[in-house]
């Protein structure tokens, strides 16, 4: 079991920020996403001309993680300008998929919070909810 180390994330987070595609926001955001076995993969938000199709950094980088191999996480870090907590979309995928992991979220003076995925996400909808009927 590896330790979280949250300044290595930031700086990989912060570093991930400066790749942002985010034309149209200009608000550029990166996450770094460390694996149980102590990888890390990190996401920067990618914006459409389609504004809905815009992607935030956490997803992204949980994606990266997921598309090699990685089922199991330690910790998140989220970096922007001034250390905005993830969005609701990004905070149910992150109760699906990394589970009640520590967030920690940075601003750019280096300011860090941490957050547990529960917190963020109180009574949430998954897996465990999905009861079937049939004929739907
Ligand atoms: N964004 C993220 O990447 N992560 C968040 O947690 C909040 C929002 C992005 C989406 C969009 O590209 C820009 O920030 C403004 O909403």
């Amino acid at each position: 079991m590896e330790t979280v180390k949250p300044e290595l994330l930031k700086t990989l987070a912060q570093k991930a920020s400066t790749f942002s595609h985010s034309p149209f926001s200009k608000y550029p955001v990166g996450a770094a996403l460390q694996t149980e076995d102590g990888a890390i993969y990190t996401g920067c938000n990618i914006e459409s001309s389609s504004y809905g199709l815009t992607v935030c950094a956490e997803r992204n980088a949980i994606a990266a993680a997921v598309v090699n191999g990685h089922k199991k996480f330690r910790a998140m870090a989220v970096y922007s300008l001034n250390g905005a907590t993830p969005c609701g979309a990004c905070r149910q995928v992150i109760w699906d998929i990394c589970g009640n992991i520590p967030i920690y979220v940075f601003d750019q003076n280096g300011h860090k919070k941490m957050y547990w995925t529960k917190d963020l996400l109180p009574n949430p909808f998954d897996d465990t909810k999905l009861e079937k009927k049939n004929n739907t």
